[in-house]
């Protein structure tokens, strides 16, 4: 006799809750899907009758998105009218890292969670499901249970952790047939109950021997633990890369070689300008801070090192086109091919360009960018938002003003590349192989640099056409 479930309201329309619930809608027509927000702007893009304008960028989204639209997926920004019609509530808003007071940059600012609970626990007049999709600190099921049960007013409600483990540029795919789906709920009857309904959900696609189900708090830290090992990883290979480099050996080689060991395994092993992403950074020193929080230093430091690894290797990045470039980069045109944090989307939250970036223009470079999916609105945000962070939030715009005269954003990658210095490859878009590099050289400065932050383009013909190679874990 279980729920079961007809009626899901998701809160939060951002790259997890769009793509997430747009696949439920697709997979489950007997379910109705809504998903809300307080941002107009953001819904209004998602019931756009021109999916080239849907918020985000992803490869497969638009066709899913155009199926079950208006047919069991309701984008909104009604948000009481969702809680109170749903059965199921799935809250996917964003945690990102404090940037105040306690924990201030370093544990996960639980704000808007908060808020979803408080909105939920005054609306909601039946019995619902609440289903944590946002990556949380481990025990923060306790901490809604709290608010959620606190009315008095007789409504229960059962709390899951369903952590989502998509990456963005391949979030179809690892929705469509994901590895596992993590369901964590209570051992109790009404616990079990719980997850059986999600379980059902997720069944109507996913084999039930890849929906694995635990104890809330093992949900709840698997999904910073995925994350903390997947960064470890490439902070390890490119911890390797910079000893690469010293010694003649081959990065790429190396991640072929281990990676053949099964027990190792050959993903996520590829050495590159660092890792970004709205995820890595803000979960690892989310686990850090929790691992200081119960006193355990030993462990802190451990995790911490993957993010002091990550931030060497993109200042190493930067500091070597300063030192081939003979020491200063100074009223220097340096082409950026690519500025999102990978290929195949336009987010470019922490991306490794917006760090190099600002090393470069500190050093008085003149930066021209291309990149095929980032507006031009949204490059400039980042790196004044990096100006104002580096300046402590004091921000002097004059300063940036001056640095943004700097600044020069492209619509073609040639254009950017015209009478450079320099190229460096930040992103690893598959365009960019593409180019016709003699055209390239011939319309550069010369000695014509390249710094090929992913080891994506073919090294030995961009040196037969005259080109100064470097890359990432490659002595020369
Ligand atoms: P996002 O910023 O793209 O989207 C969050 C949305 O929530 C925003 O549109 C915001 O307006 C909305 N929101 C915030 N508070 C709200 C409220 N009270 N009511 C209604 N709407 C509200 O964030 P995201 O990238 O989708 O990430 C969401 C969560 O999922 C985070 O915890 C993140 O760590 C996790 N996650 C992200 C990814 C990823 O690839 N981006 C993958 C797995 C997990
Ligand atoms: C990552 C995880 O892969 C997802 O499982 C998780 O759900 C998500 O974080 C999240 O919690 O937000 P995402 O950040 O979207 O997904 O993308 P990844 O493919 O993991 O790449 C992260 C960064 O690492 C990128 O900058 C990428 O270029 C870099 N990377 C990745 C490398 O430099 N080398 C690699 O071998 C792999």
């Amino acid at each position: 006799n279980n729920k079961q479930i007809s009626n899901i309201c998701c809160i939060g329309a951002g790259y997890v809750g769009g793509p997430t619930m747009a696949m439920i809608a697709q997979k489950c027509p007997h379910i109705k899907v809504t998903v809300v927000d307080l941002n107009e702007q953001r819904i209004a893009d998602w019931n756009d009758a021109d999916l080239d304008k849907l918020p985000i960028y992803e490869p497969g989204l638009a066709d899913v998105v155009a199926e079950a639209r208006n047919r069991n997926l309701f984008f909104s920004t009604e948000v009481d009218q969702a809680i109170a019609d749903a059965q199921m509530i799935f809250i996917s808003v964003n945690t990102p890292t404090k940037t105040y007071g306690v924990g201030k940059g370093m544990a996960a600012d639980l704000k808007y969670i908060e808020l979803c609970a408080r909105q939920i626990a005054r609306v909601a007049k039946d019995d619902k499901i609440i289903v944590e999709k946002s990556t949380l600190p481990v025990r923060t099921a306790e901490a809604l249970s709290t608010i959620l049960n606190s009315t008095g007013n007789g409504v229960e409600f059962d709390i899951l952790s369903s952590p989502e483990f998509l990456a963005e540029g391949t979030a179809i795919n690892d929705l469509q047939v994901p590895d596992r789906v993590l369901i964590g709920g209570k051992d109790t009857e009404r616990g079990k109950a719980a997850m059986q309904a999600l379980v059902d959900v997720y069944a109507n696609w996913v084999p039930l021997e890849n929906i694995l189900t635990t104890r809330v708090w093992s949900s709840e830290l698997s999904k910073l633990t995925a994350n903390a090992f997947l960064a470890q990883r490439v902070s390890s290979i490119n911890a390797i890369s910079a000893l690469c480099e010293k010694t003649g050996a081959d990065v790429d080689e190396i991640s072929r070689a281990i990676g053949a060991d099964s027990r190792i395994g050959s993903k996520f092993l590829k050495a590159s300008v660092g890792f970004g992403g709205s995820c890595f950074q803000k979960d690892i020193l989310n686990l850090v801070y929790l691992c200081q929080h119960f006193n355990l230093p030993e462990v802190a430091a451990y995790w911490e090192q993957v993010i002091k690894m990550n931030d060497y290797q993109k200042h190493r990045f930067a500091k070597n086109i300063i030192d081939k470039l003979f020491n200063t980069v100074s009223g220097k045109k340096i082409a950026f091919l690519g500025w999102a944090f990978k290929k195949d989307t336009n987010d470019t939250r922490e991306s490794a360009a917006i760090y190099v970036a600002d090393e470069l223009l500190q050093d008085r470079a003149e930066i021209h960018i291309y990149d095929p999916k980032v507006t031009k609105e949204q490059i400039i945000k980042d790196i004044c938002h990096c100006e104002e962070e580096r300046r402590g939030n004091l921000p002097e715009s004059e300063t940036t003003k001056e640095l943004l005269k700097r600044v020069t954003i492209h619509s073609t990658p040639y254009a950017a590349m015209e009478n450079a210095h320099a190229i460096a490859i930040l992103t690893e878009w598959d365009e960019f192989k593409t180019y016709d590099w003699q055209k390239v050289y011939s319309e550069m400065l010369k000695p014509a640099f390249v710094f090929d932050g992913r080891n994506i383009a073919d090294k030995e013909e961009l040196t037969t056409v005259g080109f100064d190679v470097y890359n990432i874990g490659k002595g020369k």
